[in-house]
């Protein structure tokens, strides 16, 4: 467990005691062991088995292994990698010192820049490249501006989702999360992030939400299992890339709608932050798509599931006593300071963060020869080497957390749960840490578990009682003061 006595000794102590060991694991047969390592992460296995798999066979959280895609047509790409799946190991991926993070947002391979307007976006570029500090400034800066007014605009976007969701249960009691939730986020982020709403152009306001859904899940489709039947998905989803002209058309809708109606925070973009206006628009459409409503696409639904049904009476009641306690039943009383008071949602959204991070993988190239220690061991890792960090493992870390696979609402409240707050990893950086220019932080750390945390005490607002179950919210009691 944890030492109390300074803020981080597992991510920052390396005792001259540890045994310097060789990387266990290989890479095996040229072809053949990157195509068996593929078969088991994305088939036999599942990333989970698969990395804890290997954990045992080596008795180490690093060592080495391929993971996809690859072979027959990802000529260019190298899937070799160190894994790191200890909370101290993964941390080495946060020192820009010793890392970088050119092109390796989704590991060795990088979809074709072709998807985001032939240019390198944010994300892809490494902390040496000035263009980094210029983007990730401007996405802090329109976070700070729009917080203003981020909550009433949260507010009323989940004014619309509630009665949508209502409606749908009085007419076939369920209402399904995605499609309503889906659109809730893009207006949202429209809204937040480009200063416009949708219905500015009608096309927009009907269908951008699933013109993103098909831009990301075709240059996503080689990394990710869709759970599709075996081998079908093997043989058509992870073997080739596929071409940008199937989205092409829907890419150039979001990016015109962009350019016609976000003209303020464009304007700014290159009057305050040197950008050009290309630039501008397909950096804002991939925070807008990929970072915002791609990560809140697959979070909150599962933020939600945690709410659980009646099974979870007492979890929803602890919940509902403290949004009470702190705010009441007035909309109107939410706001940033109102959920900072509310420990026990906070700590519900960190635990969900922990137990089912939205990004699960992270990747950083070695910037030079370095040592690198996970809690037993230190490693020799050589420059330009590749680490890769499945971080449902790392925060499963038992050195770190009590009962790491038991879902506790209490874990990051008082003291001792503010302290594991340095473990919590979700954005590619502590929950402590602060994004900048200098390091690969979520922008959006801080305002993402606020919102979060937010979108809980709306929901004890408006109902003393929820139920999610499957995909779907089946019933809702009205709050009854
Ligand atoms: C639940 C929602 C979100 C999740 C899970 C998430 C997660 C992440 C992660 C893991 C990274 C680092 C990727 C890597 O280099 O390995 C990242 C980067 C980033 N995120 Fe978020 N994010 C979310 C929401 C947002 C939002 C709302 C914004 C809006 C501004 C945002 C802006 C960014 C930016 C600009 C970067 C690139 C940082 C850099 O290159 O230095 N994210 N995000």
């Amino acid at each position: 467990m944890i030492s109390m006595m300074s803020s981080t000794p597992l991510l920052t102590s390396t005792p001259a005691s540890l045994p310097v060991r060789t990387i266990p694991g290989s890479y095996g047969l040229p072809l053949l062991g990157p195509i068996s390592d593929r078969l088991d992460y994305f088939w036999f296995q599942k990333p989970d088995t698969f990395f804890s798999k290997r954990i045992e066979k080596y008795k180490s959280t690093v060592f080495r292994t391929n993971v996809p895609p690859c072979f027959p047509f990802f000529g260019g790409v190298n899937p070799n990698v160190v894994a790191v799946l200890d909370v101290k190991s993964f941390a080495h991926m946060f020192d820009m010192e010793i890392v970088e993070k050119a092109n390796v947002l989704v590991g060795d391979f990088m979809p074709s820049v072709a998807y985001t307007g032939d240019m390198r976006t944010c994300a892809y570029l490494d902390t040496s490249e000035p263009k980094h500090a210029q983007i990730k400034n401007f996405s802090l800066d329109i976070l700070k501006r729009s917080s203003k007014t981020w909550v009433p605009t949260l507010v009323n976007e989940l004014d619309t989702m509630f009665g949508t969701f209502e409606s749908d249960i009085s007419k076939s009691n369920s209402a399904s999360l995605l499609p309503t939730m889906q659109k809730f986020l893009f207006n949202f982020f429209s809204l937040t992030l480009l200063g416009v709403h949708p219905s500015a152009s009608p096309e927009i306001a009907d269908s951008g939400f699933a013109l993103i859904d098909t831009w990301l899940a075709i240059q996503l489709a080689p990394t990710v299992s869709i759970g599709l039947f075996q081998p079908l998905e093997e043989i058509f989803v992870h073997s080739f890339n596929y071409p940008f002209f199937l989205v092409k058309g829907g890419y150039e809708k979001l990016t015109q709608f962009v350019k016609n109606e976000a003209k303020e925070v464009l304007n700014r973009a290159q009057t305050e932050f040197q950008l050009t206006e290309q630039e501008a628009i397909h950096n804002l459409l991939f925070i807008l798509g990929f970072n915002a409503f791609g990560g809140f696409s697959i979070f909150l639904p599962t933020l939600l599931g945690n709410l659980g049904d009646e099974k979870n009476a007492e979890l929803q009641e602890k919940l509902r006593n403290e949004v009470r306690e702190k705010v009441g039943v007035k909309k109107e009383n939410l706001s940033f300071e109102s959920v900072k008071e509310m420990e026990l949602v906070q700590s519900f959204v960190y635990e969900t963060l922990r137990l089912s991070p939205p990004v699960p993988n992270q990747y950083a190239r070695a910037r030079k020869d370095f040592k690198l220690s996970s809690h037993d061991s230190v490693y020799e890792i050589k420059k330009g080497e590749l680490l890769c960090g499945y971080q449902p493992l790392v925060m499963r870390d038992p050195k770190v957390f009590d009962e790491p696979e038991k879902f506790m609402l209490e874990r990051f409240t008082k003291e001792k749960g503010k302290e594991l707050l340095n473990y919590l990893f979700w954005s590619n950086g502590p929950q402590t840490g602060r994004p900048s220019e200098s390091n690969k932080q979520c922008a959006a750390k801080e305002i993402v578990t606020l919102t979060a945390s937010m979108i809980v005490a709306y929901i004890f607002q408006r109902y003393d009682s929820v139920n999610f179950t499957g995909g779907s919210l089946t019933s809702v009691k009205k709050a009854s003061c």
